[in-house]
């Protein structure tokens, strides 16, 4: 699979999904379900939007022990999504298990990616609260390096990480990369970003875009520029 756009549907309901999706006809995105929707609509929405056309990225950051995880890893590969994802945080063993999980009988399976540190956890945090006192970029390489070798595909980072990550784990391991924002849009709650034309330059696979997209007056104008800029 090539570079491409992940538009993320932070949506609360079935329907908004529905209505959304249907102005880009038959343009069929690569959508970011997350855990508010599939927690309203359970596993029918992904099935409906597979059935309407779309790849998926199911983002529901799986941690737990190893046997659970792969478990619910193989309840999610038959529901035949594109993309899914777990916390480095559960360490090798977990992240072995859930690709046993995810691979299917005939050997294939989703992409199976790592988040390694929260945007939302800052070094503070880190330090304080996890007691985990490495800084930053070290913990993240570390986690990215952990999920690599247990065999996932790649992580999700921040654009600005994604350079240094493909310089120490390769080219082929995959960054996906949320936190873009046009140059001339508003940045909102994220602190770190980049535009979709850096985030390229900086070697992201796949940006994951939300309001940029959701938000905008035209999505399918705002979608249409994200492509532009990326791919
Ligand atoms: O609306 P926005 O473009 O900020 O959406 C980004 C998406 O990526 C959201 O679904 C958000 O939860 C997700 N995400 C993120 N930062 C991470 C991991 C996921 O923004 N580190």
């Amino acid at each position: 699979m090539g570079r491409d756009v992940i538009v993320a549907c932070d949506f609360s309901s079935a329907d908004a999904v529905f209505s959304f999706l249907d102005r880009f006809g038959d343009v069929k995105p690569f959508v970011k379900i997350g855990m508010e929707l599939y927690y309203a609509e359970g596993p029918a929405i992904v099935r409906e939007l597979k059935r309407r056309g779309h790849r998926i990225f199911l983002d529901l950051k799986l941690h737990d022990i190893p046997n659970t995880v792969k478990k619910a890893m193989a309840v999610l590969s038959r529901l035949d999504v594109d993309m899914v994802n777990l916390h480095a945080g559960g360490a090798v063993p977990m992240m072995q298990a859930a690709l046993e999980g995810l691979t299917r009988e005939d050997g294939t399976r989703p992409i199976l990616l790592a988040v390694t540190q929260l945007t939302s956890t800052d070094q503070e945090t880190m330090e304080r609260n996890l007691l985990i006192e490495k800084p930053m970029k070290d913990v993240v390489l570390h986690y990215a390096e952990n999920a690599k070798k247990a065999g996932c595909d790649g992580v999700v980072c921040s654009p600005l990480e994604a350079g240094s990550v493909h310089e120490h784990l390769g080219q082929e391991f995959l960054t996906v990369t949320p936190g873009v924002r046009f140059r001339d849009g508003e940045i909102g709650d994220q602190k770190r970003v980049m535009t979709p034309a850096d985030a390229k330059i900086a070697g992201s696979d796949y940006i994951v875009v939300g309001r940029p997209i959701t938000a905008a007056p035209d999505p399918v104008a705002a979608y249409e520029r994200c492509v532009r800029e990326f791919v």
